[in-house]
């Protein structure tokens, strides 16, 4: 009898890290539910299976097993204070403690909060296209998708302006460790994350207590006040901004180029959508699931459990292909053709179940204006083909562009 083994997909290649789709419909059709021996984890890549375990109590988000191994030969003693930072960060939490804590988070985004931060969305975005808007060309990520998120949490905490650039730097160093995959210069990211967590607990402490004296209407002073009714540790709060600046800046960061390449790889769609800009939302909801800027989240088996045909061992770690899962076409129809019309698209990409982006309705606000505001102010723009897109080669926890070089007329 012939044993056939399992093949080794090889997820980091560099074609694949620029279009992985093609490679996860063959995962999906072959080997939906996969362990992978290289990186010691297994993979889902079927809508069902990702859906079904993103919502599954067998399953814990506490990853801090998987992110220990994946330190090599770092001294976990020499990142203690990212540790202290980053180990009551609700993500990581599983019921109750995570219901708690979502509970007292939901407080930061009231809706008449998130309305008050349309015109700081629409300002913004128009300052970053100001600054370009004479040139002619621009790179999308330096010039907009890197700093647009950021600025945009930074005022809605109310960090006071020449603060905001520290704030952003220390956020980026620690997330880059948090979404580092093992290995490549696992020790030097982690130092930076370290010491970038001493700076940024100071800063919003001192943010904290300034608000204790005078509360405002930002979101540390609205944090500040549900932590202090609910009779919870304000010392925890520096966990909650940390995840909420770097949940809500990474994933938009990387959005917004996958966005702007999929509109220009499909030029008839743009143009449907410059014919049509009611279409916006829809459009959104396509970019979000045509190239997932958040592909995979992970999660650990609390006990020995089956999904489709395949045993998993309690503790075992398992990665949920939200992106692959996108692409399914048993859900969606021409699963992989970008069509600003998709409808239904009911897109695995904010990551259903308890865990579900915090973060969506902000989120879905700010891209619709930045890509309202981004068609309407340069409306012919075009890839500069003289620079190469360079896409992010980067974890699997979040997929991008480190550079989209784009060029439109001058006004
Ligand atoms: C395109 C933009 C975004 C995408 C694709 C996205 C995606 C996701 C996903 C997939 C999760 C679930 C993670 C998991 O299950 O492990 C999540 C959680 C979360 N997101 Fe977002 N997100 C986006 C924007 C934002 C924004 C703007 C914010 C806030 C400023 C935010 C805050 C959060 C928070 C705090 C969580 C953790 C929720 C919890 O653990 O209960 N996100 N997001």
């Amino acid at each position: 009898m012939s044993v056939t083994k399992t093949p080794e997909y090889d997820l980091f290649s560099p074609e694949v890290l620029i279009n992985p789709y093609p490679l996860y419909n063959i995962m999906r059709a072959a080997d939906p539910v996969y362990y992978s021996e290289a990186l010691g984890y297994w993979i889902l890549t079927r809508y069902k299976d990702v859906e079904a375990a993103l919502r599954d109590e067998r399953l814990s988000a506490d990853r801090r097993p998987l992110f220990v191994k994946q330190l090599g030969d770092v001294d976990v003693n020499s990142i203690q204070n990212f540790i202290h930072l980053t180990c009551n960060m609700m993500i990581e939490k599983d019921p109750p403690d995570h219901t708690r804590l979502r509970k007292l988070a939901n407080q930061g985004f009231t809706t008449r909060a998130l309305e008050s931060w349309r015109s700081i969305i629409q300002a913004t975005s128009d300052r970053l296209l100001d600054r370009v808007q004479d040139r002619g060309y621009m790179d999308i990520v330096t010039d907009l998708s890197i700093p647009l998120p950021a600025l945009i949490i930074a005022e809605i905490f109310g960090v006071p302006k020449s603060e905001q650039d520290d704030l952003i730097r220390w956020a980026m160093d620690i997330g880059t460790f948090w979404g580092a995959p093992g290995g490549q210069n696992i020790d030097v990211l982690a130092r930076k994350a370290d010491v970038a967590s001493v700076e940024f607990t100071a800063l919003i402490r001192r943010l904290i207590a300034q608000r204790r004296r005078q509360p405002g209407t930002d979101m540390i002073s609205l944090l500040t006040v549900a932590y202090e009714e609910q009779g919870f540790d304000l010392e925890q709060l520096p966990s909650l901004c940390i995840l909420i600046l770097n949940a809500g800046h990474l994933t938009t960061t990387d959005l917004i180029p996958n966005g702007v390449n999929a509109l220009l790889q499909y030029p008839e769609q743009l143009r449907k959508l410059q014919a049509n800009p009611a279409l916006i939302n829809s459009a959104v909801e396509e970019m979000i699931r045509f190239d997932t800027p958040a592909p995979f989240v992970f999660r650990i088996a609390k006990q020995d459990l089956t999904i489709g045909d395949r045993d998993i061992p309690m503790g075992s770690a398992i990665a949920l292909g939200l992106g692959a899962a996108n692409h399914d076409p048993e859900k969606f129809d021409a699963s992989d053709v970008f069509d600003i019309t998709h409808s239904p698209n009911e897109h695995l990409g904010f990551g259903p179940g308890v865990h579900f982006c915090l973060g969506v309705v902000l989120a879905r606000m700010e891209l619709v204006i930045c890509f309202n505001t981004l068609l309407r102010r340069l409306p012919d723009l075009h890839f500069d083909t003289d620079k190469p897109a360079i896409p992010r080669h980067s974890s699997l926890v979040f997929k991008g562009f480190d550079s989209l070089p784009v060029k439109f007329s001058r006004c």
